[in-house]
């Protein structure tokens, strides 16, 4: 048996966090409970991980070291939650996964994408979304969420053009890969990206029919 890996993402402010719990409240309510998951973390290692890679520190952390955390921390996420789950045919959603590693440490940081590639096939092995829903927003509106809703971390304090970089990358990706990627426009209301939710809804529903 095999489950169904879904992943979610999208610049800051984005809202992918809030929608990705309505997604899985619809999910629910149609008898499919969905394990929810997120990168970096997932796992108390992983999350100890997060907590390295969000919070500031005196000394600047150089951006290997930054990506090797997020291949660290999704190892331990991967090998302690989501294979096991997947194994038992549940449905998996990640709020970020692999892609946030090209869009951050590979377009935002500027690590080569082969580089990444590499860690991807080490780590992952053969293992890859399903699913991965991009909620796009232009820069500045996400920007202005994410400000006004609680403290920055290490990523948010980023320039206007790193997260010009990191969209681009994330619609670049989502273009490339059709069957793999929905692109949710999410600059609108959230009744607005609920409605355009729907659709995907359905499908999952229908693949974990199947
Ligand atoms: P979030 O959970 O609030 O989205 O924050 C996670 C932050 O970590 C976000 O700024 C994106 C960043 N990130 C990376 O830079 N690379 C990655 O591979 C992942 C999973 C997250």
């Amino acid at each position: 048996m095999s489950g169904l890996f879904i992943t979610f993402e999208g610049p800051e402010g984005a809202g992918k966090s809030t929608n990705l719990q309505l997604f899985a409240a619809a999910l629910r309510e149609a008898g499919c409970d969905p394990l929810l998951t997120r990168e970096p973390g997932g796992t108390p290692i992983a999350e100890s991980i997060r907590e390295v890679l969000l919070s500031h520190h005196d000394e600047p952390m150089c951006s290997d070291a930054e990506l090797l955390l997020m291949f660290a921390a999704r190892a331990q996420h991967i090998d302690r939650l989501i294979r096991p789950a997947l194994a038992q045919g549940q449905v998996v959603i990640s709020d970020r996964f692999t892609d946030a590693t090209y869009a951050y440490q590979g377009a935002g940081r500027g690590i080569p994408t082969q580089r990444i590639a590499v860690l991807e096939e080490w780590v992952q092995g053969s293992l890859r979304p399903d699913l991965t829903v991009v909620f796009d927003v232009p820069v500045d509106i996400g920007m202005q969420r994410a400000r006004a809703r609680s403290e920055l971390d290490r990523f948010e304090v980023e320039q206007q053009s790193f997260f010009e970089s990191v969209r681009r990358c994330y619609l670049d990706r989502a273009a490339a890969e059709p069957d793999r990627y929905r692109v949710i426009d999410a600059s609108g209301s959230l009744e607005q990206v609920a409605a355009a939710m729907h659709p995907l809804i359905a499908l999952v529903l229908e693949r974990w029919h199947a």
